[in-house]
């Protein structure tokens, strides 16, 4: 996801330093964006020279102290409450006081990882969403300290970013699309396991009857079947144990069984 916020950042005309541990992850990241401007030729929607351009404008770096210069931090790290908040306790005591920080998040609360710092009105979420360069969402999420003036400025860089934002108003879990998102998945998996249809008729059922891109299968296969699981547990946990987010047995067992996730490989289709 970095790399992509990265791309879009210099896509708007910033100059963009890009942070990770290892030399190898920015040279990864990089090269991400590399391959995805030169697919973007290909097509004949990039130019050799807005190639060149955003290229130009990016520069990779493993020294966390080099970012003491920004006017403006976008994190990206792993999706881990203590990694988050070491992060933003270095970067905090780093760049100059008025600098917002902004967490790319897509579960954690904001307050919290705002508590590792000496600035939380100048924290907010920005939550951009997989792949980041052409999906046009942005939600832009107040801490409980956020101020006004903090969200104002996020709600405009994501628009000179060229992305959509909505004001999430409250550090609610899951924000708005995974509130909405996984009681979808989890209806169309009880659906499948009370046998009223198969995963291929839900699917269809989905795109032609609601006129989705995607079926729900299809879609929890592409983000993740094992992220999906743990942000269902994880809002059902926070939401009071509400049933409509708890994660259905059958997900849980293909998931922990290693036939369905990213890593494990397996898709719905499969099963
Ligand atoms: N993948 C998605 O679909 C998606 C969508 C929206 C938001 N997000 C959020 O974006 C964030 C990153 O997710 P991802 O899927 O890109 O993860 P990832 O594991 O692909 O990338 C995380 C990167 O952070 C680096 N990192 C870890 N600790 C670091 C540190 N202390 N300092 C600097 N770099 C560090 C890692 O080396 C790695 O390159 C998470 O908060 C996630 O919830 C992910």
């Amino acid at each position: 996801m970095g790399s992509g916020i990265a791309h879009l950042a210099a896509q708007g005309g910033y100059d963009v330093l890009m942070q990770d541990v290892a030399d190898e992850f920015v040279q990864k990241g990089l090269d991400s964006i590399d391959k995805f401007l030169t697919k973007g030729i290909e097509r004949g929607k990039v130019t050799e020279e807005q190639k060149d351009g955003v290229l130009g404008r990016i520069r990779g770096t493993t020294r966390i102290e080099e970012l003491g210069d920004a006017d403006f931090i976008i994190e990206a790290v792993f999706e881990d409450l203590k990694v988050k908040q070491g992060v933003f306790e270095k970067i905090d005591g780093l760049v100059a006081p008025e600098v917002i920080l902004c967490t790319n998040t897509s579960s954690i609360s904001i307050t919290e990882i705002a508590a590792a710092t000496k600035r939380p009105d100048k924290v907010a979420g920005m939550h951009f969403f997989n792949p980041a360069q052409l999906m046009k969402l942005v939600e832009v999420i107040r801490g409980h300290y956020s101020s006004d003036e903090t969200i104002e400025t996020v709600i405009d860089l994501a628009r000179r970013m060229g992305k959509e934002p909505i004001e999430v108003k409250k550090d609610a879990p899951g924000f708005v699309v995974n509130r909405i998102l996984m009681p979808h998945f989890i209806e169309a998996i009880r659906i499948v396991e009370e046998g009223i249809a198969t995963v291929e008729d839900v699917d269809t059922a989905v795109k032609l009857g609601l006129n989705y891109p995607m079926g729900p299968f299809e879609l929890m296969d592409f983000t993740g079947n094992d992220i999906g699981y743990h942000v269902m547990e994880y809002l059902h946990n926070e939401l009071n144990k509400e049933l409509k987010f708890a994660p259905p047995n059958l997900l849980k067992t293909l998931v922990r069984a290693g036939r369905l996730g990213k890593k494990t490989g397996g898709g719905w289709y499969d099963t």
